[in-house]
């Protein structure tokens, strides 16, 4: 690089940089404040970077109405989203769906050049629309349309790619998934049936356990075979199935609403609780008009993992000497997640439980066996397996893939279950893993010494002076940390 041989003027040149920069940084603030009230359609050049200073949404689109807006939302305090928003009650709608959260300290752009691209310095592109249009917009029921100014063709729409809500009128098909904001679960059309998914283990790209099915009822018209089904939100207070290519619907989920007059939206969502919940918007709040799951206890997992619910849902817990908590019945050697297999082959306690049953036991699939100890047996020497729940009156013998959820006390005694509980990796393992890490700091405190007296040694050859200047230049931005800023130095160094 130039700047080795010329010191004094790199400085100059650094400081002309730092004021253009400055420039350069008031100009595009100030006109992002021009532009904030109510931008209704982006077109391409467009940029906007994330405002740490926000405290919860940085609105940069809104429909015509002003009822919708896209925007950067803050979901924790140092992750952003890229969402569409109700603003009344701002309540999200839809976010993008990338491979990892957007922090907000490092300013995260979204830009439009024919696809709108979320991307930031360090990771460079991380979701994308992959589309070559020419403008982007909001409609009035929350659709974010990519399109071509022709007004007709179009290239992409959020509508296609739901997270965890569907709006009246939306399509849902066998093509998409509701997910709910922690990930647990999904909602998925079946050839005749929506069902609900539940994905505790961590393995595997299947949707996980089914824990309800609801079928078509055909009151008004019957499926016909090979043709695909959808889902509507409909304004009429009900969710319609309906095939491609007919508009009548072959099952209707009534609302408490239905075929009456609300004045306001409707949506359903999959909640976190992994129940599907429909409300409409009265003009200053969400009312709840519609809950797949009524009954608490059917839940996936009303009480947490190792819980146990009574009717009415009282949480307690399958060990009775812990007491259900905020976190649940949080068995502290047990982090719920994998299976028995390999690290933790067979490091597990057993816990008995009787008078319990699966909430969702018609889904599962069982073995009929003889004996309570041939189940139990089936699941001891099975690394994959969890638990087993036996009934003696059927012989079913229900296995637990996954780990264990809440279960449902019953008064029929039995019904028994038996359940591993995850113990700590061994010792030895332990301290090989220890020492492993340890030996790996050590190498990379080393490295990282040798580095730095590269670095020291390069310095003192050019003069420090002017590097002490560069890493407080760089540490001004207002999102730069210096931490950063000083291995970038050291880069400088290597060079
Ligand atoms: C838009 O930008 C992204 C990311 O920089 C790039 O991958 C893509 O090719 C660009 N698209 C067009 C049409 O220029
Ligand atoms: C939304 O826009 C459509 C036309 O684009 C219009 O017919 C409709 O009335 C609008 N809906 C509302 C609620 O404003
Ligand atoms: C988001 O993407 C991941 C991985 O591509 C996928 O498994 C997940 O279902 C997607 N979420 C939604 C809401 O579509
Ligand atoms: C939903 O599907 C129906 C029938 O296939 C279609 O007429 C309608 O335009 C679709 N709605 C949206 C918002 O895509
Ligand atoms: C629903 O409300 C609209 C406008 O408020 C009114 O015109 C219509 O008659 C109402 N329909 C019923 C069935 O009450
Ligand atoms: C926007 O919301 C207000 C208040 O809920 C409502 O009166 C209005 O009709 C909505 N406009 C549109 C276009 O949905
Ligand atoms: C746990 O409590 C239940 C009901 O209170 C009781 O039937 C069972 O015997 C208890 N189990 C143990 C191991 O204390
Ligand atoms: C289970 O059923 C067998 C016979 O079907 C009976 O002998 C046994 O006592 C039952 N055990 C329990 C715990 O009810
Ligand atoms: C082990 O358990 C899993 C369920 O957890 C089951 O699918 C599998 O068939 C079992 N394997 C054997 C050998 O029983």
């Amino acid at each position: 690089m130039d700047r080795h041989k010329h010191p004094h003027f790199n400085s100059a040149v650094h400081l002309l940089l730092l004021t253009i920069f400055t420039a350069l940084q008031t100009v595009t603030w100030g006109a992002h404040a021009i532009e904030s009230p109510s931008p209704k359609e982006l077109l391409i050049g467009f940029k906007a970077t994330s405002d740490p200073s926000i405290s919860s949404f940085q609105p940069l689109l809104f429909d015509e109405s002003g009822n919708y807006s896209l925007g950067f939302l803050r979901v924790d305090p140092t992750h952003l989203s890229l969402s569409v928003l109700h603003v009344p009650s701002s309540v999200p709608v839809w976010s993008a769906n990338t491979t990892r959260l957007p922090i907000w300290t490092d300013p995260t752009q979204l830009s439009f050049n024919g696809s709108l691209v979320l991307s930031d310095s360090h990771t460079g592109v991380f979701w994308s629309t992959d589309t070559i249009g020419d403008r982007v917009w909001l409609s009035n029921t929350s659709n974010l349309i990519v399109q071509k100014l022709d007004g007709e063709t179009v290239l992409w729409q959020s509508f296609d790619l739901p997270s965890d809500t569907l709006v009246e009128n939306q399509n849902f098909t066998t093509a998409m998934a509701l997910v709910s904001l922690n990930g647990l679960y999904s909602m998925r059309l079946g050839p005749d049936y929506v069902g609900l998914y539940a994905k505790f283990g961590t393995s595997g790209t299947d949707p996980g356990q089914i824990y309800l099915k609801h079928r078509a009822l055909e009151a008004k018209a019957d499926i016909v075979e090979g043709r695909p089904i959808y889902l509507v939100l409909k304004s009429d207070g009900y969710l319609g199935m309906f095939q491609t290519g007919s508009t009548i619907p072959v099952d209707v989920q009534s609302f408490n609403t239905f075929q009456q007059n609300v004045s306001g939206i409707r949506r359903v969502r999959l909640e976190p609780d992994g129940n599907l919940k429909g409300y409409y918007w009265t003009g200053s709040s969400w009312v709840l008009d519609y809950q797949a799951i009524s009954e608490p206890c059917e839940l996936p997992s009303s009480c947490g993992s190792y819980g146990l619910c009574n009717p009415g849902k009282e949480c307690s817990c399958l060990e009775n000497r812990t007491v259900h908590g905020s976190s649940g019945c949080g068995l502290p050697e047990n982090r719920v997640s994998g299976d028995f297999c390999g690290a933790y082959e067979n490091r597990f306690r057993v816990l008995r439980r009787s008078g319990v049953e699966l909430p969702f036991k018609e889904l599962m699939g069982y073995r009929k066996m003889a004996s309570i100890e041939m189940c139990e047996g089936a699941c001891e020497g099975n690394c994959t397996c969890w638990g087993v729940v036996y009934s003696n009156s059927s012989g079913f013998c229900y296995m637990l893939d996954y780990p264990v959820q809440t279960l449902v006390a019953v008064g029929d005694e039995t019904k028994t279950g038996y359940f591993k509980v995850r113990e700590g990796v061994g010792k030895k393992k332990v301290d090989a893993w220890l020492g492993l890490g340890l030996g790996l700091f050590f190498g990379a405190v080393l490295v990282f010494a040798g580095v730095l007296g590269l670095g020291w040694y390069k310095l003192r050859n050019r003069g420090v002076k002017g590097y002490v200047e560069e890493e407080g230049v760089v540490g001004i931005g207002p999102y730069k940390d210096l931490g950063a800023a000083s291995f970038r130095s050291i880069e400088l160094c290597e060079r």
